[in-house]
């Protein structure tokens, strides 16, 4: 087991090692949430706060019932309903926050950076739950988790992602995270949804949604963000459905065994047809059930990680 790290901001700082750690931690806490009592003392004792400045559903709610799952006490903040509005600074408020004896802090923020300056000023451990375009370091982490489980490994793997490319932190986390564990991603979408210079990152670019989909061992559909978008990309969202869905016509392209993933929200009929994402490839919703797992192993090991054991266990002395 390797795990150095006092934060997680995003998989762009973790080691290969450090990231199969997390992911091999996750998969021996899976079967907690499906005991009668889904609950464990490890985190007994410990405050963590969840600061969503951006809606969530999935991230959200998994982080809450994660930290549950750990026994760890939890408080929630949205922008709506903190001082922010009042015109308190980020910094500020964090440091309040602090003052009040958080151990940990989940945020979501639409500034890329975010969690980073956060992690500068106050001295409880930071996770990120999205910035901006930057990165969804648990989402990629659930990804790869739920990819590994229903494809033995990820090394050799190809992995497609296609979409809003320019504008996915998703993305942008699964590359850093995947080509360190030895798969091959592709990026597709509209030219002007492809970063310049991705391939930098080590990720093969095509504007050709066949070519994306013939070799995939799973496909990853991102959604067109509009509410990042201050420009028009392309020119309708008819005409992207068109070019770039996956239905089950250009999915008969794609290998019988392929995967279809999405970190969701779905916009259905939009980058990904209805029979598709219901279909037996789909994965999408064990994406979010192994999202808190993948949760409570980052809240876990940030925690500096005693061992996870139920109260009865607890009361006996350990496992043995
Ligand atoms: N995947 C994801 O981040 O979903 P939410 O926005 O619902 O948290």
């Amino acid at each position: 087991m390797t795990w150095n790290q006092k934060h997680l901001l995003g998989l762009k700082d973790l080691s290969a090692d450090e990231i199969t750690t997390i992911l091999d931690t996750a998969g021996s806490l899976v079967e907690i949430s499906e005991r009668a009592i889904k609950k464990v003392p490890t985190l007994r004792g410990k405050t963590v706060c969840n600061f969503f400045f951006e809606p969530s559903t999935r991230t959200r709610a998994s982080f809450e019932i994660a930290e549950k799952r750990l026994s760890a006490d939890t408080i929630n903040f949205a922008s709506a309903s903190s001082s922010l509005v009042k015109g308190e600074s980020l910094k500020d408020t964090a440091r309040n926050i602090e003052a009040l004896k958080v151990d940990m802090i989940v945020i979501r923020h639409s500034s890329s950076g975010v969690p980073h300056q956060l992690a500068r000023y106050i001295d409880a451990r930071i996770i990120n739950a999205g910035d901006g375009i930057n990165e969804h370091p648990t989402q990629a982490l659930l990804d790869m988790f739920t990819l590994r489980a229903k494809k033995g490994t990820l090394r050799g793997l190809n992995v497609s992602f296609i979409g809003d490319i320019l504008h996915s932190r998703v993305a942008r986390s699964n590359i850093w995270g995947l080509t360190k564990l030895g798969a091959r991603v592709t990026v597709c979408g509209p030219r002007t949804l492809i970063p310049a210079g991705i391939e930098e990152l080590g990720v093969r670019v095509t504007n050709s949604l066949e070519a994306a989909v013939e070799d995939a061992d799973s496909i990853t559909l991102l959604r067109i963000q509009l509410e990042r978008q201050s420009e028009q990309f392309f020119p309708s969202i008819r005409e992207y459905s068109r070019t770039f869905q996956i239905n089950r016509e250009i999915l008969r392209r794609a290998k019988k065994d392929v995967i279809i993933m999405h970190p969701g929200p779905v916009n259905r009929g939009v980058e990904l047809a209805d029979d598709v994402a219901d279909s037996e490839h789909s994965v999408i919703l064990d994406q979010v059930t192994n999202g808190i797992a993948v949760r409570m192993a980052v809240l876990y090991l940030l925690s500096g990680g005693k061992q996870y054991m139920s109260d009865d266990e607890h009361a006996e002395g350990g496992r043995g």
